[in-house]
């Protein structure tokens, strides 16, 4: 499923950029060095949706450590292509954060205005640590300074689709990754 190495979609080509062998290879390394970072520890890993749901149940599949789980869901994007720069939260937290060892799993970091915002978000919770682990991270992108603790892969700033992100809502279920051919489209 999902060899071909070009897709058209909504009148825009997109080529492959990762397959599904690469991910679910460099996906059990990232369980493998959370594992072993949080050794004897149990933490919650907050997924952010839309985009982060197939990532973070493929990552917590290959952990070796017990976990506990929750979702947020906010909007940065609605259906444009190019982030708005406004945060929306659509649905908060349900977990108490107080105390606990949190991993934010995001989908990727474009901007890195969500990542910012949901920092400031949970440290105000006061946790024992927060921690974020991103699939994807577009680092030419990214217009404010954070640490993102574990990155999947840095990829060139342009348009992806596949693995649990969208365009227009559609394709989060490709299980690879494609990117859009020739210039970013905004
Ligand atoms: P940021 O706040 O600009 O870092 O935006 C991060 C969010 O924008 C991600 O969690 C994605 O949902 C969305 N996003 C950023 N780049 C892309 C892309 O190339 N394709 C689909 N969604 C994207
Ligand atoms: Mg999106």
């Amino acid at each position: 499923m999902n060899k071909e190495q070009i897709i058209r979609v909504d009148n825009h080509e997109f080529e492959l950029l990762i397959n599904h062998a690469q991910l679910m290879n460099r996906i059990r390394e990232l369980a493998d060095q959370i594992s072993e970072d949080y050794h004897s520890k149990v933490p919650i890993f907050v997924g952010v949706l839309n985009g982060a749901f197939i990532f973070m149940s493929d990552l917590i599949r290959e952990l070796s450590i017990e976990c506990e789980v929750d979702f947020i869901k906010i909007s940065s994007y609605a259906d444009k292509r190019v982030s708005s720069g406004q945060i929306t939260m659509i649905k908060d937290f349900s977990a108490d954060l107080y105390n606990r060892d949190v991993i934010v799993v995001e989908d990727i970091v474009d901007s890195g205005r969500s990542v910012q915002y949901l920092q400031k978000r949970i440290e105000s919770m006061k946790p024992a640590s927060v921690k974020f682990v991103s699939l994807l991270v577009k680092k030419e992108c990214a217009v404010v300074p954070l640490k993102i603790d574990y990155i999947g892969f840095e990829i060139p700033n342009k348009f992806i689709i596949g693995y649990g992100l969208d365009i227009a809502q559609k394709k989060r279920n490709l299980n690879v990754i494609y990117q859009i051919k020739g210039k970013e489209i905004s």
